[in-house]
């Protein structure tokens, strides 16, 4: 886990702009858990952030100086800035964005990575029918909670396996699931989650890993389909830790698993995005943000970002 001594706040000087670049002022910093991942000196789909450097984030702000025909100052743009209030970049590396009437937020949220994670991993690679069981591990983030939503659209059961009472009230009364119920401390997990589910599982949307995916696996229904989004449970541990082998029910119930990654499907990020805002001005998908206020803090919330403590979409404000 991270303390608050690994970070240094540091002012420096901004470079003027050069052509092609532009200066860009950030209004919210997405807190994510990949930037766990980014901390450690692993292999992985990405670099790591070495000691001494920016640590790594999407930031949605407002250009202030444009070096590029394609952005004038004052337009709103999605970006890799990093956790950093302004950040001079290649207009190539920001995405020009219309949060119309949401708030800028929502780009980086449900109308965002956040919210295409979920429509993906839920719609193709777990590829539901209404009437089948869905569940979701780490339930009451950010995805989880909006994954729960979209299958409800779909007209699917949805469980929530997760941190607390308060998160699993909140899934339940708020965000429509049809079970939710907590995981940890409370005892027998895995008969509590059967169940929940009384004909077993179809779809399982997988954010933590651990010991909800070794129960889940073992309820899974004939050509049951699940989703590796995350791996929440496993991010600060040293060496993973050994759960049951759990392979062979794969072959007993024709089951799919698929690890996914929201930029496997970028080309149809826009479509998706049209769909997500309809639903979300339908109704349909609830928006909940948890905002923490100055890029001073964003260390401090990171922390508890990985501890769970939240409800939905972990931001920064930083202007
Ligand atoms: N594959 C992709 O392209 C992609 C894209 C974005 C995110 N992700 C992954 O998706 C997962 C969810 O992301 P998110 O943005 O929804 O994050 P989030 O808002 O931080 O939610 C994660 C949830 O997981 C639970 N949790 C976190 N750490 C835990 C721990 N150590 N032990 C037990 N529960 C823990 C908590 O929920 P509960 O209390 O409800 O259990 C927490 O609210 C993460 O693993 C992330 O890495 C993958």
């Amino acid at each position: 886990m991270p303390k608050l001594s690994d970070f240094e706040l540091v002012i420096s000087p901004l470079q003027p702009p050069g052509p092609g670049e532009c200066l860009v002022r950030g209004v919210y910093l997405s807190l994510d858990p990949y930037m766990r991942g980014r901390m450690d000196d692993r292999k992985s789909y990405a670099e790591s952030v070495q000691v001494g450097q920016v640590m790594v984030g999407q930031t949605v702000g407002r250009v202030v100086v444009s070096h590029h025909p394609a952005l004038q100052p004052g337009d709103p743009v999605v970006g890799n800035l990093g956790w950093q209030e302004q950040a001079v970049v290649p207009a190539k590396w920001l995405t020009r964005v219309d949060p119309g009437r949401e708030s800028l937020s929502t780009t980086l949220g449900i109308l965002g990575m956040t919210g295409l994670t979920a429509y993906f991993g839920l719609l193709r690679v777990c590829q539901p029918r209404a009437g089948e069981t869905v569940v979701i591990s780490g339930a009451a983030g950010a995805v989880g909670s909006t994954v729960g939503q979209i299958a409800k659209i779909k007209g699917c059961r949805v469980v929530g396996v997760t941190g607390s009472q308060t998160k699993a009230s909140y899934l339940r009364e708020q965000m429509g699931f049809d079970a939710a119920l907590v995981w940890g401390s409370e005892p027998h997990g895995p008969d509590r989650l059967a169940a929940a589910c009384p004909d077993g599982i179809d779809v399982y949307f997988d954010n933590l890993g651990g010991s909800v995916t070794d129960a889940a696996v073992a309820l899974l229904n004939l050509k049951a389909r699940v989703a590796v989004c995350g791996q929440s449970s496993q991010y600060n541990l040293d060496r993973p830790d050994q759960g049951p082998r759990w392979l062979r029910n794969l072959i007993i119930k024709r089951a799919k698993v698929q690890g996914f990654l929201v930029w496997d499907f970028e080309e149809e990020h826009p479509r998706a995005l049209r769909q997500m805002r309809d639903w979300l001005r339908a109704g349909k998908l609830r928006n909940r943000e948890h905002v923490v206020e100055g890029i001073e803090n964003a260390p401090k919330a990171f922390v508890e970002m990985l501890e769970g403590r939240h409800l939905g979409k972990y931001l920064v404000r930083l202007a």
